[in-house]
């Protein structure tokens, strides 16, 4: 059968299997045993991949059908699959019932997650990708001294707002002494010492987050499935995730509000009162915004910086960053096809200039950041993903 006989479907089916397939062998293999098994488990079962294929196109998405899961699991902590996921008090090590232990539990809660799949969209809030914003506001402070206001686009529920709150663990080792806060963000540095790094950060005027769906963390749900993110084994970060929200829930210093990134933000730049420089943090953010809603969106900060500096901080896929009017020579090479892993950078505008700079390249997920050596650095010494 040709590609133009399949049956309807079987393209977008086969697209779900790459994805599947990619994710277990790019972000799972060494990090999640049980997640890089199961990529494999439902790329290889229809009756899995209908989960998805059942729903609309926009809600198709790897994360989602395990976040669901996941989510299920929290309330069946005493479920055959549950004692597969550390997080819900597992201890049993992946072996080849898994797949079928996952199909059938998915199979029992088939309504349950045809409901969440086709509700809910993806909610994570990566605490880990507060190194980059780190970095990126110490870039600016080194360009522009003082005071900076903060707003994050695609803030979920704003906790990389409170990023001068945490403390952080470079290559396991403390960055404060004694530890001030409760948070602790760990990152390994690859192709550095780590030493100095990161430098004080400038006074945040104020936090401001936009997202299209905020997460409200006055609502259990919407807490629990925020959690339900957090990968199986990842007992760790669900503590962090747990303390950045009830920090985030004792202060009134941060807000997300409703907007979306290539209609609003301009605006809600424009509306915040003083004249410093406000940084735009972005993580993960370009995968929701087709090609020309990025340059939408790249548009409004420049229409923004017309009024008072702007310097837009990203962790972003390479490859959506190269789409963009970003001048990093390094993404006209074979970096920008390294989309399993993220670039941090800046881009400075104000008095009419814009200055982009190329930071370093990170795990998607900020569990190792490799500085750049030079501006132009396009990261051959780095070993292949
Ligand atoms: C993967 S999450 C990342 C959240 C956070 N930046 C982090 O790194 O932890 C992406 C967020 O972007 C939001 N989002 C997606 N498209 C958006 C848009 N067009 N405008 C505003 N927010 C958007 C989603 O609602 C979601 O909260």
């Amino acid at each position: 059968m040709t590609r133009d006989e399949q049956p309807p479907g079987a393209a977008e089916a086969e697209r779900l299997q790459r994805l599947f397939r990619f994710f277990g062998a790019t972000q799972g293999a060494g990090r999640s045993p049980v997640y890089e098994t199961l990529s494999e488990g439902v790329a290889g079962d229809p009756s899995l991949l209908a989960l998805l294929l059942d729903t609309p196109e926009e809600q198709r998405r790897l994360s989602l059908l395990f976040a669901a899961v996941n989510l299920l699991l929290a309330s069946r902590r005493g479920s055959e699959l549950a004692a597969y996921y550390p997080i819900h008090g597992g201890r049993r090590a992946v072996d080849d019932q898994l797949v079928s232990t996952f199909a059938a539990f998915c199979g029992r809660h088939r309504d349950e997650l045809a409901c969440l799949l086709s509700q809910r969209s993806t909610q994570t809030n990566e605490i880990r990708r507060c190194v980059a914003l780190r970095l990126g506001v110490d870039h600016v402070h080194r360009h522009w001294p003082g005071p900076v206001a903060l707003v994050e686009v695609g803030a979920s529920a704003g906790l990389n707002l409170l990023f001068d709150h945490y403390d952080y663990r470079l290559n396991g080792e403390a960055t404060a002494t004694p530890p001030a806060s409760s948070v602790v963000v760990s990152c390994e540095v690859r192709g550095s010492s780590g030493a100095d790094i990161l430098r004080t950060a400038p006074e945040i005027t104020r936090r401001i987050g936009i997202d299209q769906r905020p997460v409200d963390l006055s609502d259990p749900d919407a807490r629990a499935w925020l959690e339900a993110f957090i990968w199986p084994e990842q007992i760790e970060e669900l503590a962090t995730l747990r303390g950045a929200i009830d920090l985030a829930a004792s202060t009134a210093a941060t807000k997300v509000v409703t907007g979306e990134a290539t209609m609003d933000t301009a605006r809600i730049l424009t509306e915040l009162p003083g004249h410093e420089p406000v940084v735009v943090f972005t993580a993960s953010l370009l995968s929701y915004l087709t090609t020309r809603a990025r340059s939408l969106f790249v548009a409004q900060l420049q229409e923004a910086s017309r009024r008072r500096p702007v310097a837009w901080v990203f962790t972003e896929a390479p490859g959506l960053l190269a789409t963009t009017t970003l001048d990093l020579p390094a993404l006209r090479g074979p970096l920008a096809r390294r989309n399993s892993l993220y670039v941090v950078g800046a881009s400075l505008c104000g008095d009419g200039q814009r200055h982009d700079q190329l930071l370093g390249l990170a795990d998607p997920y900020l569990r190792w950041f490799s500085p750049a050596r030079d501006p132009l650095d396009d990261f051959p010494w780095m070993p292949p993903d």
